[in-house]
């Protein structure tokens, strides 16, 4: 097993010495601007612990695949936000917001073939299931995310849609990546398909973190604007839940509050303040951090075929990810 102290060193060096200088630069500025202000790193890191497992050193084409992972992810952002109207990521003003669309629209698609070309460089042995797994989890990301757009202009998603939903736009990736590094390092079936159901149950939690935050994290570490998905009416977790839980007169305002116009910023926050309380006053934001804890335990319970045991320090490595994205706050 490899150190996490050389995993992270070699995550580092793989995000300071990525190359993108090719013409014409209005294509490739917002590549290198997405990838130098970086962001959690979370899908490359997991493609190396997962391979960290079975390995006594990285090669370069485990490193090829976990690049690509955070291109495809970059990738995602920059289209994410033209469709939630987001200003700011990871703490600047998003790619279509310094530039303008068609730069967010090109550079993304830039982005993914790059992302299909690092992909393509995984070891000979293995780059026909590399593909394969990366090709149907980059369909099924923009499944998600079209059934993210349809729910915003629905009245009513069920819990098990908005579920589904966020398995496909989030959770398949990043159960891709947790795989993809068991696959590269030659891991047998069951642990490739153990670490997966870890990796999207995981990607759950995150979602539902994500979701939470957006309404109750604090801008200047989140690196997001608060309350967006309020703005866009976004059928978020906490939307989803509250209402299940609303009378019908809580359910009356709720859909008069974020009704309100949103034209200027003493408006946008009228309703953010507005729907933030009664999500409050319905306790959605503590039943948001009790499904996250659930959604991370079930992850953890879903390395048992994996066979390790308590004190083994490779079961400990990826609980303590898993433990480390319950209380995150960016
Ligand atoms: C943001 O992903 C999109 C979601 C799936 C919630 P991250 O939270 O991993 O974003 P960065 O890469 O750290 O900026
Ligand atoms: C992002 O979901 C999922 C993808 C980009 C595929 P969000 O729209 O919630 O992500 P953020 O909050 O903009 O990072
Ligand atoms: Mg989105
Ligand atoms: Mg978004
Ligand atoms: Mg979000």
């Amino acid at each position: 097993m490899i150190e996490s102290k050389l995993l992270e060193q070699t995550l580092c060096g793989l995000f300071s010495d990525i190359e993108f200088t090719l013409q014409p630069t209005g294509l490739y500025d917002p590549l290198r601007y997405m990838i130098s202000i970086g962001g959690k790193r979370i899908r490359p890191r997991l493609c190396l612990l997962t391979y960290s497992l079975y390995k006594d050193e990285f090669d370069s084409g485990v490193l090829n695949v976990a690049t690509a992972l955070e291109v495809f992810h970059s990738f995602t952002l920059i289209h994410d936000d033209i469709m939630d109207k987001a200003p700011i990521r990871r703490g600047l003003p998003t790619v279509y917001c310094k530039w303008n669309d068609n730069t967010a629209i090109l550079s993304g698609d830039v982005m993914c073939i790059d992302a299909y070309r690092r992909m393509a460089l995984a070891p000979s042995c293995c780059v026909a299931p590399v593909l394969a797994l990366f090709s149907k989890t980059a369909a099924e990301v923009c499944e998600g995310q079209q059934y993210d757009m349809e729910f915003e202009d629905r009245e009513f998603v069920s819990m098990d849609e908005y579920v589904n939903m966020i398995g496909l736009k989030t959770g398949v990736l990043i159960a891709c990546a947790a795989k993809e590094g068991a696959l590269v390092a030659g891991a047998p079936e069951t642990d490739q398909q153990a670490l997966y159901r870890y990796g999207y149950d995981l990607g759950l939690a995150f979602q539902i973190a994500d979701d939470y935050l957006d309404t109750f994290g604090d801008a200047a570490v989140f690196g997001k604007a608060i309350g967006g998905d309020i703005l866009c009416g976004k059928k978020t977790w906490l939307l989803t839940r509250a209402f299940e839980k609303a009378t019908p007169e809580i359910h009356a305002e709720l859909v008069r509050d974020l009704a309100l116009p949103v034209d200027t910023p003493e408006q946008k926050e009228t309703r953010i303040n507005a729907v933030r309380d009664i999500y409050v006053s319905l306790g959605v934001d503590t039943d948001a951090l009790s499904e996250i804890r659930r959604f991370s335990d079930m992850a953890i319970a879903d390395l048992a075929p994996l066979g390790y045991r308590d004190g083994d320090s490779r079961l400990e490595a990826l609980k303590a990810y898993a433990d480390s994205l319950v209380g995150r706050r960016k």
